[in-house]
């Protein structure tokens, strides 16, 4: 095969190995998908359970949420539930850790919707992160 002809096959391959993907209908989390309400909850756990080690501006600083983009909602979820609070990982409730997720959202100038973030894991996975993010947008 010649080098060119690898070149297309190759390009080819990637092409149709990304297009699906793209065109497959995802949620956004820009779509409104968790409540003022919800964010204030996590705000006020965030400041119960987590300022101790860490400060907000951490998670709405440039480049937090750009760390994130193209995740979904549920390996975000997952990884702060199976880590955090390092002190004692997994202590909180779904429907916790959830509402800070929402309230990190809120940081970042996620819009909020009327419903609450559906707090089971599973329900995230076809939730994309993706901006524009507003750093401090609370
Ligand atoms: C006892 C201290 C402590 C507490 C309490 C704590 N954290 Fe952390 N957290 C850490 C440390 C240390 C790191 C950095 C570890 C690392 O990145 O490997 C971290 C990292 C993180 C990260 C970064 C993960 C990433 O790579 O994006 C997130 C998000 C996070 N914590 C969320 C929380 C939340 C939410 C709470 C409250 C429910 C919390 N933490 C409570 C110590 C703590």
């Amino acid at each position: 095969m010649t080098y060119q002809k690898i070149l297309v096959i190759t390009t080819l391959f990637v092409t149709f190995a990304v297009l699906p993907a793209e065109s497959q209908d995802h949620q956004s989390i820009q779509n409104g998908i968790y409540s003022a309400a919800q964010a204030n909850q996590g705000s006020k756990l965030f400041a119960s359970v987590c300022s101790e080690c860490h400060q907000e501006d951490e998670f709405s600083s440039a480049g937090y949420m750009d760390s994130w983009t193209g995740a979904p909602v549920a390996e975000f979820m997952d990884l702060i539930q199976m880590t955090m609070p390092e002190d004692n990982p997994g202590s909180l409730r779904n429907a916790e850790y959830a509402a800070i997720i929402a309230y990190f959202f809120e940081l970042n100038g996620i819009p909020m919707g009327d419903a609450e973030m559906d707090s089971d894991i599973s329900a995230l996975e076809d939730v994309v992160i993706e901006g524009p993010y507003v750093e401090g947008g609370r």
